[in-house]
């Protein structure tokens, strides 16, 4: 039995037929709409979303399965002190697969050890996010037609940001990527995604504060939001919660093929004006990320 909690879970190859797997569905849906008929997805988030647990839903209600679960932690048995230990246990008697999102670096690793039934990490406090970074694999293949020979910009709070963390680990894999960080110097990426993951591997990048300098080189633009929610103090935040707005002046060196994501929610780091934009895919990877869950799914219940 296999989970999901770090992306490095997944070998290249695995990736591969994931994706491939996600294009055949796209293709095709009506082909898979009987195929988890009569399974079970349990959502036990216990943080906020909307794009990730709707479209772990969704994606379940397309395959012909059912979905149980809650939305805060204030509606389940975790505000009476349960632990995520025998919630793990439990939630295994009631569904076939659990999709989970939680504070707490770690937890959706503590549940897969202790339930008996494919765990997925949905999201854990400020470390992961390996479902968002299938998602971005996909909206890349699509939009890059390669996955290799990129310039990755990640711009925003990289110290945070769990899908820049995910991001990084997965694309690091692939041959001639660069990553160009572009942060305030507080919210710069951790060091032991750049010692483990970046230096480790010899793979290029460059620190920079300034987006405009960093426009022109760059395929593909990962911007993010300023994370309020794991900060210390709200002062900091609204120093720095607008660090970087991406709006038309910013893009006028940018190449005519870049692409331009964002996991979302945005708050203010994209102007709407961008939104037009053909190089704009944002809204595109937020509907492929529902087709990627759904090839996820299947692999973790080895339906074929
Ligand atoms: C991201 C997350 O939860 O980390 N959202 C998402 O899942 N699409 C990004 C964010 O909240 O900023």
């Amino acid at each position: 039995m296999r989970s999901l909690i770090d992306i490095l879970d997944f070998s290249v190859e695995e990736i591969d037929v994931l994706i491939a797997a996600a294009d055949k569905i796209i293709e095709n849906p009506a082909e898979y709409a009987e195929k988890c008929r009569g399974k079970k997805l349990a959502t036990l988030f216990y943080e906020p979303s909307t794009r990730t647990r709707l479209s772990f839903e969704a994606a379940m209600m397309e395959l012909g399965g059912n979905v149980i679960g809650f939305s805060e932690a204030a509606s389940s048995s975790a505000a009476k002190g349960e632990s995520i230990a025998d919630t793990a246990r439990i939630i295994s008697c009631y569904a076939d697969i659990i999709a989970m999102r939680h504070p707490k670096e770690g937890a959706p690793l503590i549940a897969a050890k202790y339930a008996s039934i494919p765990v997925i990490n949905a999201g854990d406090g400020g470390h992961n996010h390996p479902t968002q970074t299938l998602t971005d694999l996909l909206t890349i293949a699509r939009e890059k037609k390669r996955l290799s020979s990129l310039t990755v910009g990640l711009c925003g709070d990289l110290k945070f940001g769990r899908t820049v963390h995910s991001l990084i680990c997965a694309m690091a894999r692939y041959s001639d990527v660069k990553f160009v960080l572009i942060s305030p110097d507080e919210l710069k990426l951790p060091s032991y995604v750049k010692k483990d993951v970046l230096k480790k591997n010899n793979i290029p990048y460059l620190q920079t504060a300034s987006l405009e300098e960093a426009m022109p080189e760059l395929d593909i633009l990962y911007m993010t939001r300023v994370q309020r929610e794991r900060f210390f103090n709200e002062e900091d935040y609204l120093r720095l919660k607008d660090s970087y707005i991406l709006d038309k002046n910013k893009l006028a060196g940018a190449k005519d093929d870049l692409i331009i994501m964002h996991p979302l929610p945005r708050v203010n780091e994209i102007d709407p004006s961008v939104d037009d934009d053909p190089r704009a895919c944002y809204f595109r990877q937020a509907n492929y990320g529902k087709y990627i869950r759904m090839a996820l799914i299947l692999k973790l219940l080895e339906i074929s």
